[in-house]
């Protein structure tokens, strides 16, 4: 049975950086707010009109050369979006489009800041099962377009930013790659952070004034059940391998709120130093989230060959994941 490694890893953020004080022009809020309660800085917003496959394609390009193959040695796109740029079909029909794949199919997932990691385990399926050889998978998101830019909007509208990450998950003889993926969810709480519209219930999709089209977050409930949810799912991948608290090199959490890293890394006695962060610079970007910070830790020196990872997220739906790598 082949092990399935990340063999690439890339990322792209758009130029245009929005600082707190830029969106103190646009909501009452303030820099110090912003910090204090979430630790992001700036973001990153696209100009013009642009798409989550369009921000993919610097992304899949770099993670492709780091992985040594061509787009032609690609048996499958996987791509994790809340931020389509359709209502259907999705954004990995555009990627494939755009990039000129060759014929392979396109996966599009729709588990928001949960999307990478359930993207990673089909591959991580996918590659042990021997079917595929070499499977992209896809983070991206355009949120600065969807956010309520009206007084009510400034909870959810000052932690979100535009950005893509990818990676390449490829069959190899060598032991390690990615070890195990840990997939849950929870219904019952889907509407404590949703985007409700356009709705396929009834028709005009969209409610007058179209306030259903932004996401609405109830903050406090939602911060309350990551804060449960990280440490259990991390756990629950250190407990199939028999991995201490020692063993892991790097943590790498979706990146949501730093207090929520901090307030994991109390409950589960594991040094702030192992959970890599950089929502400072790019806010909250989704499903994009994860494999730009892979990417940015890879860059940094921060994942060493064998090194032993955990990935983790936790979002709508309610849903969470983690992922076991051994790099
Ligand atoms: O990626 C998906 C997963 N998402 C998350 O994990 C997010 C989880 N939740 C959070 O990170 C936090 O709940 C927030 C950062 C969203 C909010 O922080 P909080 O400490 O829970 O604040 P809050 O919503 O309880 O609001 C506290 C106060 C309120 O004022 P009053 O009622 O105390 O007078 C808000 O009206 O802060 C006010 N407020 C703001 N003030 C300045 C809310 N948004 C803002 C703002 N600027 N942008």
């Amino acid at each position: 049975m082949p092990y399935a490694h990340i063999t690439g890893t890339g990322f792209y953020l758009p130029p245009k950086v929005v600082t707190n004080d830029d969106m103190s022009k646009i909501y009452d809020t303030s820099d110090e707010w912003i910090v204090e309660r979430s630790g992001i800085k700036e973001r990153r917003f696209i100009e013009g009109e642009l798409g989550p496959s369009d921000l993919a394609i610097p992304a899949v390009e770099m993670a492709l050369e780091e992985a040594g193959i061509t787009k032609e040695d690609v048996d499958l796109l996987v791509f994790a979006t809340l931020s389509p740029e359709c209502w259907f079909p999705g954004s990995g029909c555009f990627l494939q489009a755009k990039m000129g794949f060759p014929n392979i199919g396109a996966i599009d997932i729709r588990q928001q800041c949960t999307g990478f990691v359930y993207g990673l385990s089909i591959a991580e399926q996918y590659i042990k099962n021997g079917v595929f050889q070499h499977i992209v998978v896809v983070g991206a998101e355009v949120q600065s377009t969807t956010i309520d830019t009206s007084p009510e909007g400034r909870t959810v509208g000052v932690l979100f930013g535009d950005g893509a990450g990818a990676v390449v998950v490829s069959a190899k003889d060598t032991p390690g790659g990615i070890l195990s993926t840990h997939l849950h969810a929870q219904g019952k709480y889907a509407k404590e952070l949703c985007v409700p519209e356009p709705t396929s219930t009834r028709n005009p999709k969209v409610s007058p004034g179209g306030k259903g089209l932004h996401a609405y977050m109830n903050g406090r409930e939602v911060f309350r059940h990551a804060a449960t949810r990280f440490p259990e799912v991390i756990r629950e991948a250190m407990e199939k391998h028999h991995w201490s608290n020692d063993d892991i090199d790097l943590i790498v959490p979706h990146q949501a709120n730093l207090r929520i890293s901090q307030k994991v890394a109390e409950i589960m006695n594991i040094p702030m130093e192992k959970f890599f962060s950089n929502i400072h610079k790019y806010g909250n970007t989704t499903a994009a989230s994860i494999p730009i910070c892979i990417a940015e830790a890879k860059r940094e020196g921060k994942i060493k060959p064998g090194d032993k990872i955990i990935l983790a997220s936790f979002g709508s739906g309610f849903t969470w994941a983690s992922a076991a790598i051994q790099w």
